[in-house]
């Protein structure tokens, strides 16, 4: 009898603990079940398009941790699809001021209020404006894709920088503007010239658009240690520390640029395209009035 009732209580106590394991075990399990069921859910309202779906940051410490680990992937998710948003705006209305320029020539044309002569050269104006900005959205939006394609090689840059030169040699002439370069003719950087003639040209028609009758810009080159120093510097009106900040943004433009053309995209191609040879790119405002925008190219 004794050890049938030790037996009993034995089996007793067993089945007590199982019942009690098991209950623990439910109760663990619907913890972790349900915050990982809402997480599951939140990621299938993103999946279909839902950018604001986050999931509860509670339950266990590693439900909690994944949940918080994938609303941040949702805020990076939406900031990108703003952004995208936000290019997208912006470009539609540079492409649509261009478009409504020729469309109301035309229609002065159409109406007999001009002659197709007087109107010929703002036409062809507007259309290279378009042209250039078609192009600069294409090259922006190559580079923001990781999709350039650099043939890079070992070259002098001075030759490179004497063409640009060359090339803007006639508005510089317009503008009264003296064009000068510094530096040893020597200095090799490993760069895509076409690429790099590209960054040059910006640089310096953003110098030579800032700069009044009389003025000097510069391109000085510097080589280094392990890397070629080149600067664009102007006697211009110079920039502020907002400039200084901002001007590398896309479609980014100084309170005085707005009334001049450009569609504040040329020191965005040209800082993508430096940081995918490996250099750095910046603007300072020169002591004595002027600008300074410099970059480097690994030697
Ligand atoms: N040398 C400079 N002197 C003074 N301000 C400058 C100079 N270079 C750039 N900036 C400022 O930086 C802004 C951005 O320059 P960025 O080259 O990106 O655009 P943009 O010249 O206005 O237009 P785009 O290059 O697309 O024709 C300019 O609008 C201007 O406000
Ligand atoms: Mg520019």
């Amino acid at each position: 009898m004794f050890e049938m009732g030790d037996d009993v209580k034995i089996l007793a106590v067993s089945a007590a603990s199982a019942s009690v394991a098991l209950v623990a075990a439910l109760v663990i399990a619907g913890s972790i079940e349900r915050p990982i069921e809402r997480l599951a859910r939140a990621a299938a309202e993103l999946a279909g398009g839902d950018l604001a779906a986050r999931a509860p940051e509670d339950g266990p410490a590693e439900v909690a941790s994944l949940a918080r680990d994938f609303n941040e992937m949702g805020n990076a998710l939406a900031r990108i699809f703003d952004a995208r948003r936000e290019l997208v705006a912006w470009a539609s209305h540079d492409l649509r001021t261009p478009l409504a320029n020729m469309q109301a020539m035309l229609e002065a044309l159409e109406d007999g209020l001009a002659e197709p002569a007087d109107y010929l050269p703002a036409l062809r104006d507007q259309v290279r404006v378009l042209s250039q900005l078609v192009d600069d959205l294409f090259e922006l939006g190559r580079i923001e894709a990781g999709a350039l394609a650099l043939e890079l090689r070992e070259l002098p840059i001075t030759p490179v920088v004497e063409r640009c030169l060359v090339g803007l040699g006639a508005e510089a002439a317009i503008r009264g503007v003296r064009l000068e370069t510094v530096g040893p003719a020597d200095a090799t950087a490993r760069f895509a010239p076409d690429k790099i003639e590209r960054v040059l040209l910006n640089l310096l028609t953003n110098a030579l658009r800032h700069t009044p009758t009389d003025g000097c810009v510069a391109v000085v080159v510097k080589p280094g240690h392990d890397e070629v120093h080149v600067r664009v510097e102007d006697t211009g009106d110079g920039i502020d520390a907002e400039s200084v900040e901002r001007m590398f943004e896309r479609f980014w433009r100084g309170d005085q640029a707005r009334s001049t053309p450009g569609a504040g995209l040329g020191l965005a191609i040209a800082r993508g395209l430096v940081e995918a040879h490996g250099g750095r790119i910046w603007a300072e405002r020169r002591t004595g009035g002027g600008t300074s925008v410099s970059f480097t190219l690994p030697a």
